[in-house]
């Protein structure tokens, strides 16, 4: 189960329809009229007009700090109603997020998203989102590669990112401009080799770099010809945060759907799928027929799409190649801990984790 579950309140005992109604105004700061409107639209929906509801918070204290949610199961005196009818009340914590246009967009180009049944902005500019109520079941950690459901989550991930929304508002995408992001790391090379060679890295790294006279120089045209791979990889819609935790499953259909498109957006191709089958060997469990397989499946569920890659091999070293360029962008926080590493030894994996990813640099093929 996923550690973001509702508080159970007991202190909040079933509410009347106009209890739910300020209960909900309190909180989202909207007009009870406008929420009204917008339950009786998701009452209509789900053919269902309970009499009584029961409210809850979402943990405060759960990792992200975008948005504050609340559940609303509606009760009948007779009867727990089925969590099918449930909602989920999504409040954004700052002006500048917007969610409900991607709702809106994806939805009729057939996305695997929950049901909106309504929006609205309060008072402050934060937008409210009315949505399907889903079972949360996994954490990034309860999905790992050799769990049979893994090409299940790959699957989606390619439905996610075969589907075909229309231009105009495709054209309205940020772009995620990870060229320049890596472009950034460059300098940070130098600060590498200047306390690298001095062995402020460790040992290893002082190996790597002392190895000949061009290493160094070789780690650089290395970072440049990734950036010019980023910039060459064909562009397509990516959910910008396809983890596990962001899958839900239908209540009645048992389908699993994706939650959470604060970051959707237009950027490499394979960005949602890198971080799973592009990563090394040293840094996940996937054996090399399983990673073909996950990819052929990955292949299968995208479909024709315009800009698919053209086999298991190029989507393979194309996730490689942008599994390595996002983590690279890190390069000046690995180096600030590899140096602490050695004077406090609190960042244990962190010269072993530098190491590594120079060698990948190193060895990497464009
Ligand atoms: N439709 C839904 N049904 C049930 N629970 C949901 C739904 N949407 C979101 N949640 C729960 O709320 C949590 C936060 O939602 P979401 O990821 O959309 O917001 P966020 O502001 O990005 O939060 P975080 O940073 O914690 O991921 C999710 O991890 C999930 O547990
Ligand atoms: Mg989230």
């Amino acid at each position: 189960m996923s550690a973001r579950t509702a508080v159970p309140n007991t202190a909040i005992p079933a509410l009347s329809r106009e209890g739910l109604l300020d209960w909900l105004h309190t909180r989202t700061r909207l007009q009870r009229r406008h929420v009204d409107r917008i339950l009786r639209r998701a009452e209509q929906m789900q053919g269902q007009t309970p009499d009584r509801y029961h409210p809850a918070s979402l943990n405060p204290d759960r990792a992200g700090d975008q948005s504050d949610c609340f559940e609303v199961a509606p009760l009948e005196s007779a009867a727990t109603i089925p969590p099918r009818y449930r909602l989920f009340v999504k409040q954004l914590n700052d002006p500048r997020y917007h969610e409900a246009w991607h709702y809106l967009a994806l939805t009729p180009a057939g996305a695997p998203v929950p049901v909106l049944y309504g929006w609205m902005s309060n008072a402050d500019g934060h937008e409210v989102l009315f949505l399907e109520h889903l079972h949360m079941g996994f954490t990034d950690e309860s999905l790992p590669p050799e769990d049979s459901r893994y090409e299940a989550f790959v699957r989606l991930i390619a439905r996610f990112n075969a589907l075909q929304p229309p231009t105009r508002y495709l054209a309205q995408l940020p772009l995620a401009d990870l060229p320049g992001i890596l472009e950034d790391a460059v300098p940070a090379l130098r600060t590498l080799v200047a306390h690298g060679r001095r062995g402020g890295l460790g040992t290893d790294v002082r190996r790597l770099l002392t190895r000949g006279p061009h290493s160094a120089a070789h780690l650089a045209a290395q970072l440049r010809a990734l950036v010019r791979r980023l910039r060459a990889m064909p562009v397509g819609l990516i959910h910008g945060d396809l983890f596990p935790r962001h899958v839900g499953v239908r209540a009645d259909t048992g389908e699993w759907l994706v939650i959470d498109m604060l970051y959707t957006q237009r950027g490499p191709r394979l960005f949602d799928l890198a971080p799973f089958l592009g990563a090394p060997e040293d840094a996940t469990p996937l054996l090399a027929d399983r990673r073909r397989e996950l990819a052929r499946a990955y292949l299968d569920s995208l479909g024709p799409a315009p800009n698919a890659p053209r086999d298991v091999g190029e989507l393979l070293a194309e996730a490689k190649a942008l599994w390595l360029g996002w983590e690279m962008r890190c390069l000046r926080r690995w180096i600030l801990s590899a140096l602490e590493e050695g004077s406090n030894g609190v960042y244990r994996d962190s010269r072993r984790w530098l190491l590594q990813r120079l060698v990948q640099l190193a060895e990497w093929r464009p």
